[in-house]
């Protein structure tokens, strides 16, 4: 296996606080590892762009950005804040990531994407970037709310990481997994948790809330609130 940096916050639960459920913006570690190439002279595709968060806060370093999302709203929001920004190097573009050919957006040569990964997008990037370019991105990692009993199917571990970027062409330069995860003292304060953060209904309806209350009844004290893999890999 490939060497992971490995960094892990670990902090107690303050009462009353509130997580910020599964729609966390991009990270300090992401914005690093794409701002430290030169991005002036790029085409930048950001997938799976949401309203564009990842989209604008590299927009005045990039040659040109292009972002997609399969989700409407999100374009209009993201293309309404373009036109409000006057933005002219800037396009949003509904389109489904696993569908499509990237050379039909015109030459890119650096994709990034924020909670928005398969092996699939992973696989078209590949086939759109030329040798030298770039995949920069951040993905849930399997730990990623793990003490709940299930796994996003969405979610990454190491190994598949791995895998996904050698079959796709790609070598990787940084290979990184942040967590953080909430200390409890009890039982109770992982529950006020969930409810404080507007999760309790989603994971009652999905069967998440019964597996974590399962957890916090066999004695576990912990919540992973925020687990990612975080990938930077060059095109052979
Ligand atoms: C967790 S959100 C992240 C949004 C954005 N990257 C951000 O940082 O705010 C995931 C986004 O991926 C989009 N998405 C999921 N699957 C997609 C696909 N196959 N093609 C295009 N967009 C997709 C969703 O519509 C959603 O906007």
């Amino acid at each position: 296996m490939a060497e992971w940096n490995r960094h892990r916050i670990e902090r107690l639960y303050r009462a009353g606080e509130k997580g910020e459920a599964d729609h966390a913006g991009p990270g300090a570690t992401l914005l690093r590892l794409i701002r430290d190439e030169p991005l002036h002279d790029r085409t930048i595709l950001d997938v799976g762009c949401g309203s564009g968060r990842l989209t604008f806060a590299l927009a005045k370093d990039a040659g040109r950005m292009i972002g997609i999302d399969r989700s409407h709203e999100a374009i209009e929001r993201a293309r309404q804040r373009a036109a409000a920004l006057r933005l002219d190097r800037v396009t949003f573009h509904c389109l489904d990531a696993e569908a499509m050919n990237y050379r039909d957006l015109g030459p890119i040569s650096l994709v990034v994407a924020n909670l928005c990964m398969s092996n699939e997008i992973i696989r078209r990037a590949g086939a759109a970037l030329s040798p030298g370019d770039l995949i920069v991105f951040a993905a849930f990692h399997l730990d990623q709310w793990k003490e709940s009993g299930r796994v996003s199917r969405y979610a990454y571990g190491e190994g598949q990481v791995e895998t996904a970027l050698s079959e796709a062409g790609f070598k990787q330069i940084y290979l990184g997994v942040e967590r953080e995860v909430l200390s409890l003292a009890t039982l109770d304060e992982g529950l006020s948790y969930l409810e404080a953060s507007g999760m309790s209904g989603k994971w009652k309806a999905d069967g998440r809330w019964e597996g974590f209350l399962t957890y916090l009844q066999s004695g576990g004290r912990e919540l992973t609130v925020s687990a990612r893999v975080m990938v930077k890999a060059r095109r052979r």
